[in-house]
């Protein structure tokens, strides 16, 4: 629609439902034929009695199957005396379903992990258990971040797709732990974002909420947003681990809801870095920079709402597909298009919302329609992608969203449960008694610190 600003319309592709197989569009070399999680499954399993040697036996069922395995975990077990194991197996070389039918012989439990989960209907679907396992998105990107469509305001500009395949280069290299891509950006860029800026702080003070504009000084102050500089995605990244743990990510194109939705539960958020065109700086069909610095970044400096975020990445993790997909309608409603009432007046807080000068003030008219945000209803609403929303669900407080998703999340058909370490910034599975017990003295040692703290004040 013409004259209007519409941010994140491809971003209904991240976190609307993944189609069926990862496309293979011109930059297809961008989807690699070699070792990535869809070709590998992990196996956790314990031997029906303790016995010396067990290990041992259990590879070598792998090994005379020809499978190989890229890891190999043994913990003590939490159901029975002795140890369990965890391994990856890889696809492609032997034959794992032998193996696996040899191993369903020989063990006392089983859980199958998997990406290819849909062959088999006890399995759960794979998920991240480490942060650095995050780096094999870049190997399913469902669509190489420099293919534009043919209506993209940049798709006959030369220099504007060279510069969006340079984008997309540096992310689809970038692995955990290094500093992420520091990038020089042309005057013409900087004058783009200086426009979006200049329009958008008009608005914030009125329409954004109270969280945005506390923040947003403070990255003023420590980040470089000016409104001639584009902030350096490390600095950001840094001052929002700072302050909430959260980090951004390079992307290079589009991940599923899955992946995407699975790197909130690392409080990891996977950013674009190029910028729009600049033939329509107040447009994007696609998320770019300006979405994610001036939308998105400055919410996940503030505690609750990283948790509220957080939240529904770890109900994400090995959920099955409808429930992915009613979890990726909940993020677009509150993280993309959310409102929240505050001291009486409804607020924006969606990063589609304040990142959009036509949108942000949209919202807050009497034209749309607003509803309460209760997860199990506004999971199942369906959403326009190419207009402003007809309806905006309002959330009392991120504290109260955060517990609707939690019980929401309780709903999930999941023989587990899933807590992030944030010191080994892993994710550990919770299956057994034992372990809640353990996690119970934890939590009650805290308690008691808490209190005696309490105490003395
Ligand atoms: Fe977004």
């Amino acid at each position: 629609m013409m004259g209007v600003q519409v941010v994140g319309r491809k971003e209904q592709q991240i976190s609307g439902s993944p189609p069926d197989k990862p496309k293979l569009m011109h930059g297809g070399n961008y989807i690699k034929e070699g070792r990535d999680s869809s070709k590998s499954t992990w196996l956790l399993f314990s031997p029906e009695r303790d016995e010396a040697g067990s290990l041992a036996r259990f590879l070598n069922i792998f090994s005379t199957h020809g499978v190989n395995l890229s890891h190999i975990e043994s913990r003590s077990s939490a159901r029975r005396p002795g140890y369990e194991f965890m391994v990856e197996c890889e696809h492609g070389a032997g034959d794992f379903g032998a193996a696996l039918e040899d191993l369903k012989k020989n063990v006392g439990y089983l859980n199958i992990i998997s990406r290819n989960y849909k062959d088999n209907r006890c399995a759960v679907p794979w998920f991240p258990r480490r942060i650095r396992d995050l780096d094999r998105f870049a190997n399913q990107i469902l669509s190489y971040g420099a293919e534009l469509d043919s209506d993209h305001p940049g798709f006959t500009d030369p220099v504007y797709r060279a510069r969006r395949k340079y984008f997309a280069d540096i992310a689809y290299e970038y692995k955990h732990g290094q500093p992420l891509p520091h990038v020089n950006y042309t005057k013409e860029e900087i004058g783009t974002w200086g426009v979006v800026f200049r329009k958008l702080v008009e608005l914030y003070p009125t329409h954004a909420c109270k969280e945005h504009n506390h923040v947003f000084p403070l990255l003023i102050e420590n980040c470089g947003y000016r409104e001639d500089n584009i902030p350096q995605l490390e600095d950001v990244s840094n001052f929002l681990k700072d302050c909430t743990g959260f980090t951004l990510r390079p992307v290079a194109g589009l991940l599923s809801s899955r992946d995407f939705l699975a790197g909130l539960a690392f409080r990891v958020f996977h950013s674009t870095q190029y910028i729009r065109h600049h033939s329509k700086p107040l447009y994007t069909p696609e998320p770019d920079v300006c979405h994610e610095l001036l939308g998105h970044a400055p919410l996940f400096a503030d505690p609750a709402f990283a948790q509220f975020s957080q939240e529904i990445g770890l109900a994400s993790l090995g959920a099955p597909d409808d429930y992915i997909e009613k979890l990726a309608t909940c993020f677009w409603f509150t993280v993309e298009f959310g409102l929240c009432r505050q001291e009486g007046n409804i607020k924006a807080f969606g990063a589609g919302l304040l990142s959009s000068f036509g949108e942000l003030q949209y919202c807050l008219s009497d034209e749309p329609e607003l509803r309460e945000f209760e997860p199990e209803l506004t999971g199942e609403q369906k959403y326009p992608i190419t207009e402003y929303q007809p309806i905006y669900y309002v959330a009392e407080s991120f504290e109260s969203a955060k517990d609707k998703m939690i019980k929401f999340a309780q709903t999930i058909p999941r023989d587990f449960g899933v807590r992030y370490n944030p010191y080994t910034q892993s994710i550990d599975i919770l299956d057994s008694p034992k372990q809640m017990k353990d996690l119970l003295k934890e939590v009650h040692q805290e308690m008691g610190l808490l209190l005696n703290t309490m105490d003395k004040l």
